[in-house]
């Protein structure tokens, strides 16, 4: 880092915490199988390609982007877990079928107090009933439903701009 003539050390120490700062984005069960899992609902876009275009975008911005997936419960809760020692400011998360039921996701989340976005391909409100009633909407930041994959790189815009800020 190259430490500008004039500037407080205040300054420069929150540059540097700017420097380290990563957004970690969180890929719920069965979104391994993005690109040929139901495409009418989740569309075409497989999971690494969204991740690829999250990173170039975060990667733009000077943020380092974490990406993790998982089919089970525990190592969603541990990643969250793990995010507290990683200069991790934002997480985006998709927690796909744990939405409707996960108790011990939510309180992962709440406990390391990292703010997050909750995102949704499909519109769940759209659909069947049990998909109405998310563990983590109101825990939130915000939530963003129905736009497709467009809906994770909105999501990472906002945390982006809440970071620079
Ligand atoms: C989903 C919606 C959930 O109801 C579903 O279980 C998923 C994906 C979505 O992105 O639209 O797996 O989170």
């Amino acid at each position: 880092m190259v430490r500008e003539k004039g500037k407080s050390a205040m300054k420069v120490k929150s540059r540097r915490l700017a420097d380290d700062a990563a957004v970690l984005v969180l890929h719920g069960p069965n979104l391994n199988l993005l690109g040929t899992r139901e495409p009418s609902i989740y569309g075409r876009d497989t999971l690494q390609a969204i991740d690829a275009r999250l990173d170039a975008q975060a990667r733009a911005a000077g943020v380092r982007l974490l990406t993790f997936q998982s089919n089970h419960e525990g190592a969603l809760v541990d990643r969250v877990q793990a995010a507290r020692n990683e200069s991790v400011r934002y997480v985006l998360i998709n927690p796909a079928a744990f939405t409707h039921t996960s108790v011990a996701l939510r309180d992962a989340l709440v406990a390391v107090d990292i703010p997050f976005i909750e995102i949704h391909l499909s519109n769940v409100h759209a659909r069947e009933p049990f998909r109405h009633h998310s563990y983590f909407s109101d825990k939130a930041v915000g939530t963003i439903v129905g736009l497709g994959a467009l809906g994770y790189e909105l999501a990472l815009q906002f945390a982006l701009g809440q970071i620079a800020s």
